[in-house]
């Protein structure tokens, strides 16, 4: 998927589920499994592949100190305008998931959330992502990744499924697997897109 020329053209259609609350409500129900037991500030969350920040700002309301990383400019300029409208304190960086650590993005994340990006990565991009989100998340970190289902879909993701997961996260467990849109749209029925949740902690940490 070429990122750069969907920002440019203003074709974003992953907003849209910011606002369909099927979607939505599933996201915002594994986040708040990370909440429970714990007052606000939550601690550092990581918006891996950030776009306009639909789910960072979302974070940053609910009281995590979020950084986004994004690595077309574009769609960082979205997400400081969303920020500054929503009020809420929220660090951009532009940078490559691939090579987070190159990109300065910080470390002792306790959440890193990913909305979208990993499954369209090459699998050497997946393997790096995998590499980088290990040396940067806290070590009692959770990583919520959203795929699509593993499926040829012409320009847009391919999806990954859990062994693509397993495989980029060595050192990780899958704790559990949700449907991340009990209810999708029509185009999302017809390309197949049967999203899940992928929920992982490091391997030897409680679930
Ligand atoms: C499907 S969009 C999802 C955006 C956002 N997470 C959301 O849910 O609205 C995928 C995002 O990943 C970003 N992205 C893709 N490859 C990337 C890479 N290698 N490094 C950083 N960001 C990347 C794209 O620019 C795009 O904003």
């Amino acid at each position: 998927m070429n990122y750069r020329l969907a920002y440019a053209i203003g074709f974003h259609p992953w907003e849209d589920l910011a606002e369909h609350p099927p979607f939505a409500g599933k996201l915002l129900e594994l986040v708040a499994r990370e909440e429970a037991g714990c007052e606000p500030p939550y601690g550092p969350a990581l918006d891996v592949g950030t776009g306009s920040a639909v789910w960072g700002v979302r974070l940053a309301m609910r009281g995590w100190r979020v950084t986004g990383v994004d690595i077309v400019e574009r769609a960082l300029r979205r997400a400081r305008e969303r920020i500054d409208e929503a009020g809420v304190e929220m660090r951009l960086v532009r940078g490559d998931v691939a090579a987070l650590r190159q990109a300065d993005v910080g470390s002792g994340f306790r959440l890193v959330l990913d909305t979208g990006t990993f499954h369209g990565l090459s699998d050497a991009g997946r393997e790096a992502m995998g590499r980088e989100v290990s040396a940067i998340a806290a070590p009692d970190a959770t990583v919520l990744l959203d795929c699509f289902a593993p499926l040829r879909r012409g320009p847009l993701p391919r999806g990954a499924g859990r062994a693509a997961v397993e495989a980029a996260f060595s050192g990780w467990t899958v704790t559990d697997i949700e449907v991340a849109d009990p209810e999708p749209d029509a185009l999302a029925r017809l390309l197949k897109f049967d999203e899940r949740f992928y929920r992982l902690r490091r391997n030897g940490t409680t679930a």
